[in-house]
């Protein structure tokens, strides 16, 4: 039996991990470095591995990674693009290196291509007869979106490659922008008065993927290749510096390498690299990638479900700088959570200035030991929200005065409550202004409600006007409140007044998640909509919600709790009379393409693991099988298939290549 408090950490991790993969690939706006990213990830796999019993299929460990959500055509992958698995110091690269070397027969020890890696992101163009036909985004790494118009404009990119490229191409490598692009667009953004971009990858993310590519003309993206999905005719290379060459002659960018014969020489580099070269170049790299450079090595080493074994990200540790805290504000969150900022004395780090630092919740200040007026040494992690990572309590002089947390909500005057399991401070004010202008944001994010044009600006005119309550008032807005807003002109007014319209329709689970139910992500919005009206949900006990497959105690009681305010109950009733959708949703309908039919899989696969292949035919309705028999309906015959090959021929059983197995499953 699985334990409640390891269910509960586990329930926990999930909502964390998922939160944190929406705000990366649907905002591009993390709040988290990578490094902490893959330690919440690496404690759910370790909990999960410990309790197999534990793993749900839509576990985040059970993707490959990211979520797709778009307004552009998607894309499927032809092979799904993986990401690298991160190491972060020596000890761990030698830990990789002394696994792949187990995985390789003795006495061919591998050579090592090292590449920086380049902090942008990961984009797919297909060449077909040496014209550019597509670009894609990776997305989930199974489906990306289709950005092909706006790829076009990036000058790096060729529209069409140069002589003796292969009949198909699909190089793989990242965009970017230079840093000091980045600060012209930033300069340019603040002027018009919209939020910066964080970083240089975030900057790029969104230039990318702009609606009208005009804007993303303007940005100068650049485009270098590290990879390839697909490579058809023309003459085939033999390792990744045979590629990366290839690259350069048909006109495409290579990423700059650079050979190294053992993992000693790949350590050296990484330093070297980090001294002579990071402070000194024009974009942003977070890290050196290690490739065992023969194609027939890589091979024989294979991937995992999320990442080759024949490669590795050795990252660099985020950028840090010292400064001074000089006093702690509060800000109130969506729910109510207040977070302790550090304003502390402006200093250049990674790039940028930084006058803001989050100090997360109490506990963290209590472990850091943090007084206002301490000099604290910040980082920059990943390039994401800076951070404190120590407070140098040997500089003090005296006068350094404890964070006290705030008795009253400082942005209603609310009174503050104290949530243990949480960690955290809480304005307990339902109608707190500051918490209405987050939870109206939320409502109307792309994932929820979808309301363009309900930015930040407007929900606080809105809001500190009194025009709007609670969520419901959206739907009481008439032209006449807008116009009387700054900046709103009549065309912009009943834009959004649609919008708002619009938004009624929409299915149950964006409802559920617009709420802004603690604890109540996409993925469980989705499964509560399928299982009730929103009536329904309201009235749900918390011993029945906790049946729920994926619903645990803490988040059963996060819904009842919720269902169960006065203040929900008027919301309900408003959201209702305004004519919203409460209707349950239909159970999406597992596919029956393959419903009946067994798949034998034999010999080496390419483009995906045995297992990724199998459970592509279970995602279908179909089962897979180990052997073959006169009932098998189709043998997928990989690189040295031997007696099932066989045995399929013999009973005249179909037999497909893996490129036919997935036209079959893709059509
Ligand atoms: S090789 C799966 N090489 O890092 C192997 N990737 O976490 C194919 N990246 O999504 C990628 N620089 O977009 C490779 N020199 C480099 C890279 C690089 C950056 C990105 C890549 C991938 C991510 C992996």
């Amino acid at each position: 039996m699985l334990p409640k408090k390891t269910r509960a950490e586990i329930e926990r991790l999930r909502a964390e991990i998922r939160e944190h993969d929406r705000r990366y690939y649907v905002e591009d706006a993390p709040v988290i470095s990578d490094a902490e990213y893959d330690a919440l990830m690496r404690r759910l796999k370790d909990l999960e591995t410990r309790h197999p019993e534990a793993v749900t299929p839509d576990s985040p460990t059970q993707r490959v990674g990211g979520t797709a959500v778009s307004d552009f055509k998607p894309a499927r992958h032809a092979a799904a693009m993986l990401s690298l698995e991160n190491v972060y110091g020596e000890d761990e690269l030698r830990e990789w290196h002394a696994r792949l070397l187990k995985n390789l027969p003795p006495g061919e020890p591998p050579v090592f291509v090292i590449e920086p890696k380049i902090d942008g992101l990961s984009c797919a163009l297909t060449y077909e007869e040496g014209v550019l036909v597509r670009a894609a985004t990776r997305g989930d790494g199974e489906t990306g979106e289709d950005v092909t118009l706006n790829a076009r404009t990036i000058h790096s990119i060729p529209l069409r490659l140069g002589s003796a490229s292969p009949k198909k191409l699909e190089a793989r490598g990242e965009v970017y922008m230079a840093n000091a692009d980045f600060a012209k667009v930033n300069a340019e953004e603040e002027r018009a008065g919209r939020e910066p971009f964080v970083n240089p990858r975030n900057c790029a993310a969104g230039s990318l993927r702009q609606k009208n590519p005009a804007v993303t003309a303007k940005r100068r993206l650049r485009f270098l290749a590290h990879s390839f999905g697909v490579w058809e005719g023309g003459e085939p290379v033999d390792s990744e510096a045979g590629f990366l060459k290839a690259c350069a002659a048909f006109g495409l960018q290579p990423v700059e390498h650079h050979e190294a014969k053992d993992i000693e020489e790949v350590i050296r580099f990484y330093h070297d690299f980090k001294k002579n070269r990071l402070p000194v170049l024009a974009y942003s790299v977070d890290g050196i990638v290690a490739k065992v450079d023969s194609y027939a090595q890589q091979k024989r080493l294979g991937s995992t479900a999320k990442s080759p074994r024949w490669a590795v990200a050795f990252k660099y540790p985020a950028q840090q700088a010292s400064t001074v805290v000089e006093r702690v504000e509060f800000s109130v969150g969506r729910t109510g959570t207040i977070t302790p900022v550090a304003k502390v004395k402006p200093v250049f780090c990674a790039g940028v200035t930084i006058s803001s630092v989050t100090l997360h919740n109490f506990q963290e200040i209590g472990r850091l030991g943090l007084k206002v007026g301490d000099h604290v040494l910040i980082e920059r992690a990943g390039e994401v929200i800076p951070k404190v990572v120590k407070v140098a309590a040997d500089l003090r002089q005296g006068h350094e005065r404890d964070v006290v947390p705030p008795k009253a909500c400082p942005a209603c005057g609310g009174r503050v409550v104290k949530e243990e399991e949480f960690v955290a401070y809480r304005c307990d004010n339902p109608s707190c202004p500051a918490q209405l202008k987050r939870l109206l944001l939320h409502f109307a994010s792309r994932p929820a409600l979808d309301m363009q044009g309900l930015g930040e600006a407007v929900v606080d005119q809105l809001v500190d006007s009194g025009r709007i309550k609670d969520v419901s008032g959206l739907y009481d807005l008439k032209k006449e409140d807008l116009l009387k807003l700054e900046l709103f002109a009549d065309k912009r007014a009943e834009n959004l007044l649609a919008q708002i319209s619009d938004s009624k329709g929409r299915p149950l689970e964006r409802l559920v998640f617009g709420l802004g139910i603690r604890q109540v992500g996409e993925k469980t919005a989705e499964t509560l909509a399928q299982l009730y009206d929103l009536e329904g949900l309201a009235a749900a006990s918390e011993a029945e919600l906790t049946r729920i497959q994926e619903v645990g105690p803490i988040v059963a009681a996060a819904i009842h709790g919720f269902f169960h305010s006065p203040e929900t109950k008027r919301l309900i009733a408003r959201l209702k009379a305004a004519g919203l959708n409460f209707a349950k949703s239909a159970k999406k309908a597992a596919s029956a393409k393959f419903a009946g039919q067994t798949f034998v899989f034999t010999g080496e696969l390419e483009t995906m693991t045995r297992e990724q292949a199998e459970e592509k035919v279970k995602a279908l309705g179909g089962k897979a099988s180990g052997s073959v028999s006169a009932k098998t309906a189709y043998v997928v015959a990989g690189a040295d298939a031997g007696s099932k090959l066989r045995k399929a021929n013999e009973l005249g059983v179909k037999v497909l290549t893996e490129r036919e197995f997935l036209e079959l499953a893709k059509r």
